[in-house]
Parts: structure tokens; C-alpha cells; sequence
């Protein structure tokens, strides 16, 4: 019995004067139409959660629920395409490995350039070719970069599962901030402990996992958001410099472009190092030149120009691009027409009546009836061709620019071996920094020149500009020094051989 059946017994009861009769009555009236507008309220706002949240759920995942495999009861079909990037996925020039349990192939083993331009930095010692996302954090923590060489929590950025740690740690160190705060205290902070000592609290926070859907779905809708502080701190700064204040991509984009955004937080150009919280340059514009010009500009809190490491070799100040997908997709035909990563990448499949976003993240080669055909109506055999055409032009076109830097590095170690002065090594070593930045970006791009022929072809042509002005300065300035300070070998014609 509840404290309220006496009341409604009362009210059974025969009334003893009228006008309890009519507040009865109005009281009945009201909360009757109290109770059915207050239904219709509920049936709408549950309409529009619908309409936002169409699906059935088994397991209620929230922004802590990092297993992919939860998410799978809920998603069978995007969870098993998900599985399915541990697959070999090896293309003429694209994917890792080409058979189950092999790892993919040092980079160098078919650009031996590559070591030399990378001399005295960590990816002379292993720089591999990538494969699926399943593989992410496997493969950082068993490459030799981490093994052999100190390395910041930052890596883990864009290899795991990391937005719990951010806000745990966060939470820790600023208990009475802002969310919003405390996620980026907690970025901060795990971004500058040593990788190792990163990971174990990522291990022991429980999610110890590759990218996982609640890197790219909202928990609550299921619609696309961007996660990653990386990326909606650089979006923030691109927009600003074009004229757009306080840009938040998960408010202000539209579906379409958060169809690329999603993976434009990881698949670009970043400062990952021990000097700075990690960033993405693109305060100036997305163009190789004006990452470039804001790296340039940049200094580091000792008030030292940017760079990424000092050339062994020649000991210019060099800087190391990334896997700059997002920038060159912008700059591409496919881009500026507004297609999106996810277009190509993870094209739609039909199962019954449904439609299923691919998420088996993959080359679109290897799915080119449903990558490219929904909007390129030739035949498979032809598509293929015409991304091989451009493919075979462009390796071309980067191994002869590999060519030119290993000349000119080998003009400016000769010239140096020759007692070039500091002052005479300054202009080459600048020119060094402009043509390895060059050809870096355009072969850690992913593509081998797909998404933005032209623009590639553009940055490898002053690539190689670049590297033979230096060595022709090189070249130049060795006869010079030579006669500014003949050697005693140089000054006396060479003894005659008595053999
Ligand atoms: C118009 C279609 C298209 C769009 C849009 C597109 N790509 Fe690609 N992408 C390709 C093709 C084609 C290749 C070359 C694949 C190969 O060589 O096997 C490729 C290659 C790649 C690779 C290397 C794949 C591998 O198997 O090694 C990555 C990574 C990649 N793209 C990421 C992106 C990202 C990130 C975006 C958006 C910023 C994007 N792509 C936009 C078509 C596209
Ligand atoms: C959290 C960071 C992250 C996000 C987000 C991300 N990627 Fe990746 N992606 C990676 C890493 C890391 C690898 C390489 C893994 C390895 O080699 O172990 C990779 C590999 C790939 C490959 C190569 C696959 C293969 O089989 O060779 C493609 C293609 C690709 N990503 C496309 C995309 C597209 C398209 C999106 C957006 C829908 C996306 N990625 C979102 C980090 C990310
Ligand atoms: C901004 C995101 C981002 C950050 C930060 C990042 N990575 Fe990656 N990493 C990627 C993407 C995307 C790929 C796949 C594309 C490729 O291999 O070029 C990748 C590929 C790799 C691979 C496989 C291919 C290779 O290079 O041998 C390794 C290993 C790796 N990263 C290690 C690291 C280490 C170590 C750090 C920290 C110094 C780091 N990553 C920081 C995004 C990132
Ligand atoms: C790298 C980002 C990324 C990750 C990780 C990811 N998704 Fe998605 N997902 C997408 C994109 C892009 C779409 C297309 C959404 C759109 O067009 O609105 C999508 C669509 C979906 C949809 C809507 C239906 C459909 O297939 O188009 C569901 C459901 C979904 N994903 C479930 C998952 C599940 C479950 C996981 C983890 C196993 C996951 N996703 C991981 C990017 C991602
Ligand atoms: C969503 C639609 C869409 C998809 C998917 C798509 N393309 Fe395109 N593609 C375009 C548009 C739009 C253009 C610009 C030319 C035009 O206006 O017809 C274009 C241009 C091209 C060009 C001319 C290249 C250039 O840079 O001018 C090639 C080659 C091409 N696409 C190949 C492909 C391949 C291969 C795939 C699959 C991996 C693909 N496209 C997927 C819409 C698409």
C-alpha cells in the first residue's frame, strides 16, 4: 500500500459539496492533458532519438568502452570488416605484407636512399611499409624506433585507443577543472612520459587496444566525431587562419567532411618529439610550403629554430615529414571536389536492405567495384590501369629525386672532408633542409602519388631543384676552398713514381 491509495479512496468516496466536484473535475481535467502532452513530449523526443540512434542495442557502450568486441554485439557486420584488417592487403605499391604472419618490408630494401637521407635518426634503423589497422600498436611497439630509441607517450597519440587514459590522467592531475581541461592536462602529460612507462598505463587503464569505434562514433548517436586533441587543436588553427574563429569540427563540419576528418586524425604530418606537446603545423595552410614556412618560424622553447634531427652526414638541421594523407588528399582532384577518404577507403556494401559502410580499411584496389565504380563507370581492368599509370610515373619521378639527394649529400660530405668553412656550408645546408623536406613528404605519403598527382610531381620537381643547386654550390665551393688554402699536396706537382 502506498501512502497515496487513502487519497484516492477519498476521492471514490460520495462528495459532499459540488465545488469539489468541478476542482475535482478540474484537476482531473488538467492532469489528463497534463499526462498526454507530457506522453506526446516523451513519443517525440524518443522519435528523434531514434532517428539519430536506429539501432538495437545489446550492450550499452559508452566513451570508456574501448573493446572493439562490445561494440561488435551491437554492430556485428562493421565488427567483422574491422577483423578483417589483419588480412595481407599488398598491392603493386600499396598495403604491408603479402602473406598472413609476415611483417611488412623495410622501406629502404627497395629505396636505399632512404638511409642516407635519414642518416643519424631512428628511421635509418627500421622504417617499415604499413599494413592494417589492426596491427597499430603491434607494430609501434615492436619496431626498433621504440626499442632502441627513447621515445615519448606522444607516439601512442594515433596507435591506440587512448581517450580514457587522457581523461583518467587528467582527472588525476586537475581534479577540479573542466572536462574539457582535464582532457588536455591529461594529453599533456602522458604525451611527455617516456613511451614505455605511457604504455604500461595504458595496459593497466584496460585499453590496450588499436583504434576502436569510439575513436570515430559518438557512443550515444553513433554519429562521426573527431576524438583526437591533435587534430581538433590543428583543425582549430587551419580554420583560424582562414578567417573562421573557435572552429570545432564535431559542432561546425559537415557529415561529408567528417567522412575525411575522421581519418585525418592520424593520417598527416605531425611534431611527435621530446621538444614539444605533439602538433600538427597547419597554422598556415595545408601546402607542403606552408607547413614548411610555420616550421621555419617555429622555435623551440630554447629559442632553437624547429627541426627534427641534425643529418649525420653533413649536419644540417633537417625535418622529418609524415604520412601527410590528409594534406595531399586536399590539395588532389578527389579532394577539392569534395570525395572523402571513407568514399574510397570504406565504400558501402548492400546486405539485404541495409547499407554498410566497408570497415575494412583498405587499399581501394583491392575493392574497386564499389571504391571507384559508384562514380567512374569503366570496367575494373581500366581503373586499374589508369591508377598504375600514374602510380609507374610517379615512382619514376621519386627515384630520380632520391637520386639527387644522395648526390648532393655526397657533394656537400666531400666538400666538408675538404675544410669547407661553416659559413660556406650554410647555403647548402638550407638548400639540403628545402629538397630532403620535399622529397620526404611526397614518399611518406601513401598513395605513391594517387590522391594529388600533380601537386606531387610539382614538390618532387623542386625537390630535385634543390638538391642540385646544393651541389653544384657544393662542387663550386670546393675548388674554392681549395685555392683559398692550397695543401702542400696541392701546391707541389705530385712526386714521379719510382715503381
Ligand atoms: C578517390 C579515391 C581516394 C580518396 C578520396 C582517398 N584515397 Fe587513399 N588511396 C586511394 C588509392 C587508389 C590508393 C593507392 C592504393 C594502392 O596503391 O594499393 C590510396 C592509398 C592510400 C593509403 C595507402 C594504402 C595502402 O594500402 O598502402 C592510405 C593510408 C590512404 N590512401 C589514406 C587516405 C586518406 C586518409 C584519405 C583522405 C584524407 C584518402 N586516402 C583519400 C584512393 C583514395
Ligand atoms: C588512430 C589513428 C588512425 C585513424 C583514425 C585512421 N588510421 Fe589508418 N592507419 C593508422 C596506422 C597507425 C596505420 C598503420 C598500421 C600498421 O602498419 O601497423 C594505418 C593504416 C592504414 C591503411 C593501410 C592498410 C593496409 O592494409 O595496408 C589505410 C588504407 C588506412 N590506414 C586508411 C585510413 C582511413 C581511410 C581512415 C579513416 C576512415 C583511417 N585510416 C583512420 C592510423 C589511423
Ligand atoms: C599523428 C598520428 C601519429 C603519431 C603521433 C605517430 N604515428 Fe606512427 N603511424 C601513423 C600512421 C597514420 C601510420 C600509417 C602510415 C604509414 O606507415 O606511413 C603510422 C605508422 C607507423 C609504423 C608502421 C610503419 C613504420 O613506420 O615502420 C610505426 C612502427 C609507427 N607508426 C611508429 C610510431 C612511433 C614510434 C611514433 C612516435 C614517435 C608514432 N608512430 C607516432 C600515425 C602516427
Ligand atoms: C576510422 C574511423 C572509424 C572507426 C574506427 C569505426 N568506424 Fe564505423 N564508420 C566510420 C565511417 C566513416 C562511417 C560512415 C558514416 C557516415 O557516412 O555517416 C561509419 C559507419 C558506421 C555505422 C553506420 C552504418 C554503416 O555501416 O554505414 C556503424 C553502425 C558503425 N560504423 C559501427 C562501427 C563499429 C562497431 C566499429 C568498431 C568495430 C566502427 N564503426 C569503427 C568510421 C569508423
Ligand atoms: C564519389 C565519387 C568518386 C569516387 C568514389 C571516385 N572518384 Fe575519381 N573522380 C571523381 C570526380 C568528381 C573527379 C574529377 C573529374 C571530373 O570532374 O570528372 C574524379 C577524377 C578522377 C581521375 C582523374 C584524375 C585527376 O586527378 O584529374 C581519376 C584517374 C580517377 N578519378 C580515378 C578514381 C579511382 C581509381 C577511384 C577509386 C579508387 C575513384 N576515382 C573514386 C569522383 C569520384
Amino acid at each position: 500500500m502506498t501512502a497515496e491509495s487513502p487519497k484516492r479512496d477519498s476521492y471514490s468516496q460520495k462528495p459532499r459539496r459540488p465545488s469539489v466536484i468541478v476542482l475535482a473535475a478540474i484537476i482531473v481535467l488538467f492532469a489528463g492533458s497534463t499526462a498526454l502532452l507530457a506522453g506526446l513530449l516523451v513519443t517525440i523526443l524518443q522519435r528523434k532519438q531514434e532517428a539519430k540512434d536506429p539501432y538495437l542495442r545489446f550492450v550499452n557502450v559508452k566513451d570508456n568502452t574501448t573493446d572493439p568486441a562490445e561494440w561488435g554485439k551491437n554492430w556485428p557486420r562493421e565488427y567483422e570488416g574491422y577483423l578483417r584488417t589483419v588480412n595481407p592487403s599488398r598491392t603493386k605499391y600499396g598495403g604491408g605484407a603479402t602473406s598472413e604472419g609476415m611483417i611488412p618490408p623495410e622501406k629502404a630494401a627497395s629505396n636505399p636512399w632512404l638511409t642516407r637521407m635519414f642518416a643519424g635518426y631512428a628511421f635509418a634503423i627500421d622504417y617499415r611499409d604499413r599494413r592494417g589497422h589492426a596491427y597499430m600498436l603491434t607494430d609501434q611497439e615492436n619496431t626498433k624506433r621504440t626499442k632502441e630509441r627513447k621515445q615519448p607517450g606522444s607516439c601512442l597519440h594515433c596507435h591506440a585507443s587512448i581517450m580514457p587514459l587522457y581523461r583518467l590522467t587528467g582527472a588525476e592531475l586537475a581534479p577540479k577543472a573542466s572536462p574539457d581541461e582535464q582532457l588536455q592536462t591529461g594529453f599533456v602529460a602522458i604525451g611527455k612520459l617516456d613511451y614505455w612507462e605511457a604504455s604500461v598505463r595504458l595496459e593497466k587503464s584496460g585499453n590496450h587496444h588499436p583504434i576502436s569505434c569510439v575513436d570515430c562514433h559518438d557512443p550515444r548517436t553513433m554519429q562521426l566525431r573527431v576524438t583526437r586533441p591533435g587534430f581538433i587543436n590543428g583543425i582549430k588553427a587551419l580554420k583560424s587562419h582562414e578567417g573562421i574563429s573557435n572552429y570545432d569540427p564535431n559542432r561546425d563540419a559537415t557529415r561529408q567532411e567528417m567522412r575525411s576528418y575522421v581519418c585525418g586524425q592520424c593520417h598527416v604530418e605531425y611534431y611527435c618529439g621530446p621538444k614539444a606537446t605533439l602538433f600538427f603545423p597547419w597554422n598556415e595552410g595545408l601546402k607542403v610550403e606552408q607547413i614548411e614556412s610555420y616550421y621555419d618560424n617555429y622555435k623551440f622553447e630554447d629559442g632553437h629554430r624547429f627541426f627534427d634531427w641534425k643529418h649525420a652526414e653533413t649536419g644540417a638541421e633537417v625535418i622529418k615529414a609524415q604520412h601527410p594523407e590528409f594534406e595531399v588528399w586536399s590539395q588532389g582532384t578527389h579532394g577539392k571536389a569534395g570525395v572523402a577518404c571513407a568514399d574510397c577507403h570504406m565504400p558501402y556494401m548492400r546486405e539485404g536492405a541495409l547499407k554498410v559502410s566497408d570497415h575494412w580499411v583498405r587499399s581501394p584496389l583491392l575493392n574497386l567495384n564499389r571504391a571507384c565504380q559508384q562514380c567512374h563507370h569503366y570496367p575494373e581492368e581500366e581503373l586499374k590501369q589508369r591508377v598504375e599509370t600514374i602510380q609507374d610515373r610517379h615512382y619514376a619521378l621519386l627515384t630520380r629525386a632520391g637520386a639527387a639527394v644522395v648526390d648532393m649529400l655526397d657533394a656537400i660530405k666531400t666538400t666538408k672532408a675538404a675544410g669547407a668553412t661553416e659559413g660556406q656550408l650554410k647555403p647548402m645546408l638550407e638548400l639540403q633542409r628545402k629538397a630532403q623536406w620535399r622529397l620526404d613528404f611526397v614518399a611518406a605519403e601513401n598513395s605513391m602519388g594517387f590522391h594529388a598527382p600533380q601537386e606531387l610531381a610539382r614538390i618532387l620537381g623542386e625537390s630535385i631543384d634543390f638538391s642540385r643547386q646544393a651541389q653544384l654550390a657544393a662542387i663550386g665551393t670546393k675548388s674554392a676552398a681549395a685555392i683559398a688554402a692550397p695543401s702542400p699536396s696541392d701546391a707541389q706537382p705530385p712526386a714521379p713514381s719510382v715503381k
